[in-house]
């Protein structure tokens, strides 16, 4: 591990005029939205939020760790795909199996209990778990918590008698006799992202389906969610849905050639294929090992945390949506018609999510819990964040920003996030840790630390920051190329906060 200043050269101002100029080489996974022309009013605020950047650097200085170990691989979703049971739903903003497990032997934690207020797809829940801990997860969107009720019914409930079912239907295809059919859940965003034949072969699938027990019913109904994008026109595009030329809709563009279109029965006889071998490596590691407790709270952390005990849980493992405009309830629509969510309930999900969309109303987080006064507080007095707030207003009513919703969602963002930090501090048990994945992010030429903006609010709440790891960044991080790339690089990090 080597540690290092972030962004540590600042030169003049001067220099800092051309670090905004719009070409720079920065390749993020986030959308940047970049002025044309650097005014001069542009410079005096840009040169404030970077005095604020290069301050709160300088105050986290010796907390910043580049290390090696933290692959890129290891913190998405990608090392998941070589593991059992993890492989089978590939839930994109997942982090892995393996850096859970990483965390909690590296911080010597072997007991008590875990809780992921952003569980997602459950990596922290069933990784966790597997380490001997009892862990509770919450998580808003149907579709997390259909991936996690269908392994851990898996895990846990399914009889021989239910995988000899299951046996069945890869060898009779049940469906492609059936009549009944069960209709899809038609969604403005995703009408006509499968081709006739699929979404017959998926009515009568569905309808099949229908004469099986409860937990049967679960699992095929987990291995369509499984490959619902591999047969249809669309790809997952962060924001939206992108949408093949095939489809006949224009949006995504008329040359979008997402590849090859899975056929439906060969997708889903692979998936079933896929889940049956796996369930027999799972079936003798559950043999091994005795696994802890799981429970999943389903809705919005905002309104589940308050309710927690005080004190209860011995870390937290944890990835928030990052600030980068990515809207679940688009990508997953088509999963989330499979479940039968309908428009207004899409709609409902989008502004419960925490503000992460240009889309996202502001929540009056006081009215839903008067005691996060101080989490705003903490907010309110955080310098580089209200720097960075009244700059993207500034360009808003310029008429600068490519959308008019930035500032409210960035704004959004850290308050909501406060008023988490304040509940997770609040629900951990003394010395205990809190780990979060994040990445920073860009808007209008303006770089956003969230790891310092966050650790620092994270210190007003009762955390202490032990270290900001620094994912390397494929340019090389060494002390001299973070210092020569500077505001280059968006950072990706994991944060390690402790309750003082
Ligand atoms: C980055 S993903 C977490 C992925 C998870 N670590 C995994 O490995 O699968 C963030 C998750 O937060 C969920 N989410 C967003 N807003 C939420 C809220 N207000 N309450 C609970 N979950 C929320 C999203 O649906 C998404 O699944």
């Amino acid at each position: 591990m080597i540690s290092l200043l972030p962004q540590k050269i600042k030169k003049t101002v001067e220099m800092n005029l051309f670090e905004f100029i719009p070409n720079d080489k920065v390749s993020s996974q986030n959308p940047s939205e970049k002025p044309e022309i650097v005014t001069p009013e542009q410079l005096n605020t840009f040169s404030k939020i970077d005095a604020l950047d290069f301050k709160l650097s300088q105050y986290f200085n010796n907390k910043f760790i580049v290390q090696r170990s933290l692959t890129r691989q290891l913190v998405s979703f990608q090392a998941n795909k070589m593991i059992a049971s993890y492989r089978w739903y590939k839930y994109k903003e997942a982090f892995s199996a393996p850096l859970v497990g990483y965390l909690l032997s590296r911080y010597g934690i072997e007991s008590g209990k875990v809780l992921d207020p952003f569980a997602g797809s459950g990596t922290t829940l069933f990784a966790a778990s597997a380490a001997g801990m009892g862990v509770d997860g919450i998580e808003l969107l149907p579709i997390g918590e259909q991936i996690i009720a269908a392994r851990l019914c898996l895990e846990r409930e399914f009889t021989v008698d239910d995988f000899a079912d299951i046996k069945r239907w890869l060898k009779k295809c049940p469906w492609k006799q059936s009549n009944e059919r069960y209709p899809l859940q038609k969604l403005r965003i995703t009408d006509g992202a499968y081709s006739p034949e699929t979404s017959d072969a998926i009515e009568r699938y569905m309808g099949a389906m229908q004469k099986e027990n409860e937990r049967v019913r679960l699992i095929l109904r987990f291995a369509l969610l499984c490959i619902m994008e591999s047969i249809s026109y669309t790809r997952k595009d962060g924001q939206y849905l992108r949408w093949d030329y095939r489809s006949g809709r224009r949006k995504g563009g008329k040359t979008f050639n997402k590849g090859e279109i899975l056929n439906f029965d060969e997708a889903i006889c692979a998936k079933i294929e896929e889940i049956l071998h796996d369930m027999k490596l799972v079936s003798g590691h559950l043999e091994k090992h005795d696994q802890g407790n799981i429970h999943l709270f389903k809705g919005s952390c905002l309104d589940i945390m308050p309710e927690l005990s005080c004190d209860s849980y011995n870390a937290i493992v944890t990835s928030p949506p990052y600030c980068n405009r990515y809207d679940y309830t688009r990508t997953y629509a088509l999963e989330l018609a499979l479940l039968g969510v309908n428009e207004k309930e899409l709609i409902n999900l989008r502004q419960q999510m925490l503000s992460c969309t240009v889309e996202n109303r502001a929540k009056d987080l006081l009215a839903i819990n008067p005691q996060w006064a101080k989490a705003v507080e903490a907010a309110d007095q955080q310098e580089l964040l209200q720097a960075i707030l009244h700059y993207l207003e500034d360009q808003k009513a310029q008429g600068k920003l490519n959308n008019s919703g930035i500032p409210r969602m960035v704004r959004g963002y850290f308050y909501e996030m406060a008023c988490i930090i304040a509940e997770c501090s609040r629900v951990m048990k003394q010395n205990a840790y809190m780990f979060m994945v994040n990445d920073n992010v860009r808007y209008a030429g303006a770089s956003v630390s969230v790891d310092m903006i966050l650790s620092s609010i994270a210190q007003k709440l009762g955390l202490q920051v032990e270290n900001i790891l620094v994912l390397p960044n494929g340019k090389g991080n060494s002390s001299q190329q973070m210092g020569e790339h500077g505001r280059d690089s968006l950072r990706k990090c994991v944060y390690i906060w402790r309750k003082a």
